[in-house]
């Protein structure tokens, strides 16, 4: 009897485990894992303040027994990391990858089955993974769905998009928690592609902000074969929990053991600072794959591209409608008139590269198919190799190379993904064959196969396929609309740009809120860059197009601010060259500013009001500080101090003039020269929906 007693003590015992605790390397943060009930839980605080108060983890499966309950610790395991690595681009030149791992093996007995949770702390923040191991009980298994809590200690301050899984072209919208609910329904903006999805549904990266002034930003890293994860809010008890993108038939994601999640990550701090500067994304990622990486190299481009958006001119070649690809005869068809891709617009676009000194031309609209080729749903629309009539692909290679500028692709699939992928080698192997080692692709409208979601699993291992089959041709990739980056660019880093949010092209579609460029750093920009194409100059888009009152929700001069508050190896001067040439003073900034770095300081940041980086040129002693505000307008101040003490610098600063303002002067700008050293001060003027640039440049 004794015995008994002893032993359903024991169980009862080994079924509420003690709390395992690990701090990161700096000793800043304090996790804490338990099994509570059976359920694995997770805790996790910053200088002893809560950042994630005890929440459940695990899975729900479908005609399985779940990954929720029942649960014990079988095995705990801790190590350490240290090793700093150089991205082949980046914001840095090096890196550091420095964490204190916790790795659980949690035994449901009721199934003789296990699940591991791999831990990672960092002084930045945690991120966490589920590990499936091989096992006679779980081998194939389908997601019904992901149960990660998030439970929030306080109803914060949050710079949220809706819950969507299809896009995330969304002005963010900034409120408590408690008021997502009350908000949804107007933080949609009239676009036919948006369909939010939930009342309470929102997106990563999520950015926080407590009452007590803790920084908190979820997202989550190495998206890979699995569906990405947006978080819905349980708007009573302030705790998140992951909702994935289904199938086209519900389904969360198949999965085949061995294999993992992506790694679910928060990065937290009392200083907005160090959430732009964390890089805890990159760090959980894997090492490059690629031996050599010469071929890839940040590029800084122009392109036959705004002037579409405007509706100055069309990416069609005629006014046909019912176009058929196979069908059409375009050599006998009339030319709208409106045409821009055509050889000597391009030609002028390659003769202004060369003379400022750009890496590259995109232009869309080359490619037969436009006429009808959205909101149809047809699965065979572009093949990626038939130019219009007046596009002279071998003429512009030449004249391009003679330039030593090169042409950037454009593959707009329609998300008609199978139509893609049968046209991709022949596509990419086109590219190569003419000169192009860069592509920018689309994936506008409806998933076909039909039901599929732009963010669901499907979609997730088509974007990656495309990128590993890019670099078999040493090709580039910048895909737009496709799934937000979550710091794959490490593993593969032809990955050079995403589009994934709400970039310039919507402020000639009624336009971004002001303060948008102080809030994507926070949010998108978390996973990896983003090919926002800043550098409008005209920012009345009805100077192109009489019928399209949108205008640019900024002054010129945060224009140039820009190319340093949003990092990315890829920057576009989306103008048109004859408005650069009105302002060739301005432009300048654009032509000197790097788009590689040594370093980067951030020198003032609040999200939602305002940002100022500092950055060092690769290879280089010149340094380009950019800050962007709100529709307030400010004062900032910037500190030298980031400059060497023995080096002399002179400074042109690119600001608002002092009656600027976004929405009623917003070409006016001023320009000015100082010296400056390491002991200098600068307490500069911002507009309303303002900003400036600066160039930094040694005096040798
Ligand atoms: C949407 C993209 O964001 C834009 O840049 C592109 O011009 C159009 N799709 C057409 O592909
Ligand atoms: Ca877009």
């Amino acid at each position: 009897m004794k015995k008994v007693l002893l032993f359903v003590l024991l169980a009862c015992l080994s079924i509420t485990s003690e709390a395992k605790t690990i701090l990161s390397p700096d000793g800043n943060f304090k996790l804490s894992v338990e099994v509570v009930n059976g359920v694995p839980t997770y805790q996790l605080n910053y200088k002893n303040r809560p950042v994630i108060k005890r929440s459940n983890l695990g899975l729900d499966l479908k005609e399985q027994p779940d990954l929720l309950t029942g649960f014990a610790i079988a095995a705990e395991k801790e190590s350490t990391f240290d090793e700093s690595w150089n991205p082949v681009w980046g914001e840095v030149k090096t890196i550091r990858n420095h964490y204190n791992e916790l790795l659980v093996t949690l035994s449901q007995a009721s199934t003789s089955r296990e699940l591991l949770v791999r831990f990672r702390l960092f002084d930045d923040g945690l991120g966490f993974r589920y590990e499936f191991p091989e096992q006679p009980n779980l081998k194939y298994f389908t997601l019904k769905e992901e149960k990660t809590e998030f439970a929030m200690a306080g109803d914060h301050k949050t710079f949220w998009i809706p819950g969507d899984y299809d896009t995330q072209e969304y002005n963010s919208v900034t409120s408590k928690l408690s008021e997502i609910r009350g908000k949804m329904k107007e933080a949609s903006t009239p676009n036919v592609s948006q369909k939010i999805f939930s009342e309470t549904g929102v997106q990563t990266p999520l950015m926080m902000k407590s009452p007590d002034g803790l920084y908190i930003n979820i997202h989550e890293a190495a998206l890979v074969d699995y569906s990405c994860m947006s978080l819905e809010l349980n708007d009573r008890t302030l705790v998140f929990e992951s909702v994935l993108t289904p199938d086209a038939v519900g389904d969360k994601g198949y999965l085949q053991t061995p294999c993992t999640s992506p790694w679910r990550t928060i990065v937290a701090s009392d200083k907005a600072a160090d959430i732009l500067m964390s890089k805890l994304i990159l760090n959980l990622n894997e090492p490059t794959k690629f031996e050599d990486t010469s071929w890839i190299k940040p590029v800084k481009y122009i392109g036959v591209w705004w002037e579409m958006i405007t509706g100055k001119s069309s990416w069609a070649y005629t006014d046909i409608e019912n176009v058929q690809l196979d069908v059409t005869d375009f050599s006998k068809t009339k030319p709208n008139g409106k045409h821009a891709a055509n050889t000597d617009h391009v030609k002028r676009y390659i003769d202004f590269a060369a003379k400022h000194g750009f890496d590259a031309v995109l232009v869309e609209g080359w490619n037969v198919g436009w006429e009808d080729w959205f909101g149809k749903t047809k699965d065979y629309v572009f093949d990626f190799v038939t130019p219009y009539p007046d596009f002279d692909v071998k003429g512009l290679q030449q004249y391009a190379a003679a330039n030593n500028v090169k042409l950037m692709m454009h593959h707009e699939t329609s998300s008609s993904i199978r139509n893609y992928e049968r046209h991709m080698d022949e596509a990419y192997q086109f590219m190569v064959d003419n000169g192009y080692n860069s592509v920018k692709s689309g994936y506008v409208g409806d998933i076909i196969p039909r039901g599929e979601h732009h963010y669901g699993q499907w979609m997730v291992n088509h974007y990656l396929h495309a990128i590993k089959k890019a670099a078999d041709y040493k090709i580039m990739v910048n895909a737009h609309e496709a799934i937000r980056p979550t710091g794959l660019a490490r593993t593969y880093p032809n990955l050079i740009g995403n589009e994934s949010a709400r970039g310039t092209e919507y402020e000639s579609f009624g336009g971004n809120n002001t303060d948008h460029t102080t809030i994507l750093p926070f949010t998108r920009l978390m996973g990896g860059p983003m090919d926002y194409t800043p550098g409008i100059f005209e920012t009345k888009v009805s100077a192109y197009n009489p019928a399209n009152n949108s205008f640019v929700h900024s002054t010129l001069a945060r224009q140039l601010a820009l190319y340093v508050t949003m990092y990315s190896p890829l920057q576009m001067a989306a103008d048109l060259p004859e408005t650069y040439e009105k302002f060739m003073d301005a432009f300048q900034f654009i032509k000197d500013v790097a788009i590689d770095w040594d370093d980067t300081k951030v020198l003032e940041a609040e999200p939602g009001d305002y940002i100022t980086y500092a950055r060092k040129a690769k290879n280089s002693n010149n340094w380009f500080v950019g800050s962007t505000c709100d529709e307030d307008g400010r004062t900032s101040v910037v500190n030298f101090d980031f400059l060497d003490a023995d080096k002399k610098y002179e400074a042109i600063i690119y600001s608002d003039a002092k009656d600027a303002h976004f929405e009623t002067n917003p070409q006016a700008y001023e320009i000015r020269k100082m010296k400056v050293t390491n002991k200098s001060k600068l307490s500069q003027h911002c507009a309303p929906g303002g900003g400036y640039a600066i160039s930094v440049m040694e005096i040798k």
